[in-house]
C-alpha cells in the first residue's frame, strides 16, 4: 500500500502501466474548439434563450463545453486545489488510512483505477469522497490538511448551486422544461474526485486516466493545469482542452445521454500526463439519487427516436464498477443500451 510507481516517483514506468500502442497520447495534440458558455446571462430572460440554443449545440456537438461568470471566485477555486495539493504530499500513512478498492465506500483513497485487480494500471493517485449533503459526509473527510473540510467544503458547495441551475436549463434545452427533473438533482448524489498525476518519466507511453465517460448527469471539472483530453466524435480525433484562465470544464454524463434519449452523447476523454509538473483536477459527479432510476424522457421517444436505453442508477453503475475491469476502456452506457 502507498507503494505504486507513480506514489514513489519512480523514473521510469514499469511495463504493467504500458498503454496499447494505438491508444499512447500524442505529446503535441491538436487543441479543442471548445464552446464557452457565458452563465452571467443565466437568470437573465432576454438571454436565456441564447444561452438554452448555446448548451443544446454544445451537448449535441461535443457533450463537452467550458464555462465561465459561473459566480465561484477565484480564492474558492484557488483554495480548492491548494488543500487538495497538500492532501496528495502528506506522508504515506496518513493517506493509505484511507485506502480501499470498494467501489462502494464514501470515502477513500486509491492509486490507477482498482490498483492490483485491473490488467493496465494508470499514472493516478486520487482522493474520492461524497459531498452531499455536505454535513453528512465532512466528518469522513480527511482531517489533514486542516483546511481541507473548509476549503473543499466551500467549493463543494458552490459547484453543486451551479450543476443544478444548469441541469434545469440542460432539460429545459432538450425541450422539457428547466423543471423536468423536479426536485430528484436536489436530493441526487454529488461525488468529489480528487485526482493527482504526479510527472511521469514517460509521458508519451502512459495516462493518467483511460478513456471513460463519466456516468453522472453532469460532471464539472476543476484543472490546476491542461491535460484533459476528450475524443472529438466529429473527426474522431483526441484533442487537449486549452487551458482558459477561471474556466471549469462540464462534461455531459451517461444519465443525460440515458435523459435525452440518445439526443447528447456523454463525452469520452481521457487524462494525459507531463513530465515535470504535478496536475491536480477535482471533478464533481452530480446525479440522481443512489437507487433513483433514470430513464429516457417519454417526450424524446416515438416510431422516429425509438427507445435506446434500459433504466438504470447510480447503484447499478457502482456494480458494474466493482465487476469489470474498465482498464481497458469498458464503458458503463453500452451495457444499457437496448439492441436496435
Ligand atoms: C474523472 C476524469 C479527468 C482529469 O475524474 O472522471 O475524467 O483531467 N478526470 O482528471
Ligand atoms: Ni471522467
Amino acid at each position: 500500500m502507498g507503494n505504486s510507481a507513480q506514489e514513489k516517483g519512480l523514473p521510469y514506468v514499469p511495463d504493467c502501466y504500458l498503454v496499447p500502442m494505438a491508444d499512447r497520447p500524442n505529446l503535441a495534440p491538436s487543441v479543442a474548439n471548445i464552446p464557452v458558455i457565458d452563465l452571467a446571462k443565466m437568470p437573465d430572460t432576454h438571454h436565456r434563450s441564447t444561452l438554452i440554443s448555446q448548451l443544446s449545440d454544445a451537448c449535441r456537438r461535443l457533450g463537452f463545453f467550458q464555462i465561465v461568470n459561473h459566480g465561484i471566485s477565484e480564492s474558492v477555486m484557488e483554495g480548492a486545489l491548494k488543500c487538495s495539493f497538500e492532501y496528495f504530499k502528506l506522508p504515506g500513512e496518513e493517506k493509505t488510512k484511507l485506502m480501499s478498492n470498494d467501489v462502494f465506500k464514501p470515502v477513500r483513497y486509491g492509486t490507477s483505477m482498482k490498483d492490483g485487480v485491473d490488467s493496465i494500471q494508470y499514472w493516478r493517485v486520487f482522493l474520492k469522497h461524497y459531498a452531499y449533503p455536505l454535513h453528512s459526509w465532512t466528518p469522513f473527510w480527511p482531517h489533514n490538511p486542516p483546511d481541507y473540510r473548509k476549503k473543499m467544503g466551500k467549493y463543494c458547495s458552490e459547484v453543486r448551486r451551479v450543476a443544478l441551475e444548469l441541469m434545469g436549463a440542460i432539460t429545459e434545452s432538450l425541450g422539457l422544461g428547466s423543471d423536468y427533473l423536479g426536485n430528484r438533482m436536489e436530493e441526487g448524489m454529488q461525488v468529489m474526485a480528487v485526482n493527482c498525476y504526479p510527472p511521469c518519466p514517460e509521458p508519451e507511453v502512459a495516462l493518467g486516466l483511460p478513456p471513460h465517460s463519466d456516468y453522472s448527469c453532469l460532471t464539472i471539472l476543476l484543472q490546476s493545469l491542461q491535460g484533459l483530453e476528450i475524443l472529438d466524435k466529429e473527426d474522431g480525433n483526441w484533442k487537449v482542452v486549452p487551458e482558459l484562465h477561471g474556466a471549469l470544464q462540464v462534461h455531459v454524463g451517461d444519465h443525460l445521454e440515458v435523459l435525452s434519449n440518445g439526443r447528447y452523447k456523454s463525452v469520452v476523454h481521457r487524462a494525459t500526463l507531463n513530465s515535470d509538473k504535478t496536475r491536480v483536477s477535482i471533478t464533481s459527479l452530480h446525479s440522481l439519487g443512489m437507487d433513483d432510476v433514470m430513464g429516457a424522457a417519454m417526450e424524446l421517444v416515438d416510431n422516429q427516436n425509438p427507445l435506446q436505453y434500459k433504466e438504470s442508477s447510480f447503484r447499478d453503475f457502482l456494480d458494474f464498477l466493482s465487476s469489470t475491469d474498465i482498464s481497458g476502456g469498458k464503458r458503463f452506457i453500452d451495457t444499457i443500451r437496448l439492441e436496435k
